[in-house]
């Protein structure tokens, strides 16, 4: 689907053809975004929100065009519940200081999972420490899916915020989270959605699922490095003193006294990253063409055929294989080190992933020293996949010798 408005899937690596399927650690970008960049710094680079002259203005119109955008791909018609960060962990860490500041207090609760990735783990802990709050975790059952009874059963009067992956970066299973959102709001507890790696794959709407805030990566949907998104729902958002200090984000400083501007510029201290805006808008643009169902079917498909193919090599572990999943498949080789799998694989052009994914408690859970995740896009192909395939049974091919 469409690779050939990829140009780096062009190149050729180690002289083989480039098999990119390193997708969750980030995607490649087409052609229409790398263009936009260079259109953005050739036609209206000025900072935006500061400027009377036109080429402010452009930057401006542009920007929150871009945030009009994302809040059109999220399904809110409020711009202001949309927040440009730097990428998911930066959203998440400003939602462990900011909501930490106005509802955390000593013995509190908040409750992630066993399977988040270590920006869903990390902030929340600091958040802990700094409150002397308490971080529970959700268990996950044998099949590795979360324990939605132990997690009824964590819940206490004093848990304020659950936070969780919408989808596995390690495992792609795709959480429950519109069950996890329904059971927490019937207590009142806040719920956070890390969207990282569903956003690229699924659909999705913040209002239908009711999520309070919901984050995710600019470079893990085709868009550039170096901006995230955080929503979150204006009452909520209005309630929460800002994350950093600085321009932009004041209506009026003196000495004595500073007033904070209105939402959502309280939460984007400094000049943002305008031209990757306007490049994020142009990834959304280039995905909703396609149609993001198509892509969830068409990389559905392709996660049912490596399955079915990895299963037939002698040895090969698959987790999480009967949960539904999004875009990521984890394995391992019986009496394999992944690294060793994953370097050979490399050797042929063959890019995964292999390691702990930034999830250390969940490869803990595992008992092994990591996984090789194998990641698709829009772009990959069943050939992509018969490539890897191919690539995998000459590595363990030399391996097992
Ligand atoms: N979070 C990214 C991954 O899972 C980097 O690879």
């Amino acid at each position: 689907m469409n690779s050939s408005d990829f140009p780096i899937l062009k190149e050729k690596i180690y002289n083989s053809d480039l098999v990119y399927l390193d997708n969750a650690a980030t995607t490649q970008k087409p052609q229409v975004v790398i263009d936009a960049i260079s259109y953005a710094y050739s036609h209206f680079n000025a900072n935006v929100h500061r400027g009377v002259h036109h080429l402010s203005q452009l930057a401006t119109k542009h920007h929150e065009n871009a945030r009009k955008k994302v809040g059109d791909f999220l399904g809110t018609d409020n711009p202001s519940e949309i927040i440009f960060t730097k990428g998911t962990t930066d959203s998440i860490n400003l939602l462990a200081f900011s909501l930490g500041e106005e509802f955390i207090k000593t013995g509190d609760e908040i409750v992630v999972s066993a399977l988040e990735h270590h920006s869903n783990i990390v902030p929340w802990q600091m958040l802990c420490k700094r409150k002397q709050a308490r971080l529970k975790v959700i268990p996950l059952k044998t099949d590795l899916s979360i324990d939605i009874d132990a997690f009824k059963s964590l819940l206490t009067e004093k848990t304020k915020i659950v936070s969780i992956a919408h989808v596995s970066n390690v495992l792609g299973i795709i959480n429950p989270i519109e069950e996890i959102i329904r059971i927490a709001h019937s207590r009142g507890i806040l719920v956070c959605v890390d969207a990282a790696q569903s956003a690229p794959h699924l659909p999705i709407n913040v209002k239908s699922i009711d999520c309070d805030f919901l984050a995710f990566s600019a470079h893990k949907i085709y868009g550039p490095t170096g901006v995230g998104v955080l929503y979150g729902k204006q009452e909520l958002l209005s309630k929460i003193p800002p994350y950093q200090g600085g321009g932009e984000m004041i209506s009026h400083v003196s000495f004595d006294h500073t007033t904070y501007n209105e939402l959502p510029y309280k939460f984007e201290a400094g000049t943002p990253d305008f031209i990757g805006s306007f490049a994020l808008a142009k990834a959304l643009d280039y995905l909703q063409e396609i149609g993001v169902e198509k892509v969830k079917n068409h990389e559905a498909e392709l996660i049912d055929y490596a399955q079915a193919e990895l299963k037939k090599i002698e040895g090969v572990i698959i987790y999480a294989l009967s949960l539904p999943k999004a875009g990521v498949i984890s394995f391992n080789i019986k009496d394999q080190h992944p690294y060793d799998v994953g370097m050979l694989l490399d050797q042929q052009g063959v890019a995964v992933r292999t390691g702990h994914h930034c999830a250390e408690p969940l490869i803990d859970l595992l008992c092994v020293p990591g996984t090789i995740r194998l990641s698709v896009a829009l772009y990959n192909s069943k050939e992509d996949i018969d490539k890897f395939v191919s690539a995998l049974k000459k590595a363990l091919l030399l391996l097992r010798k």
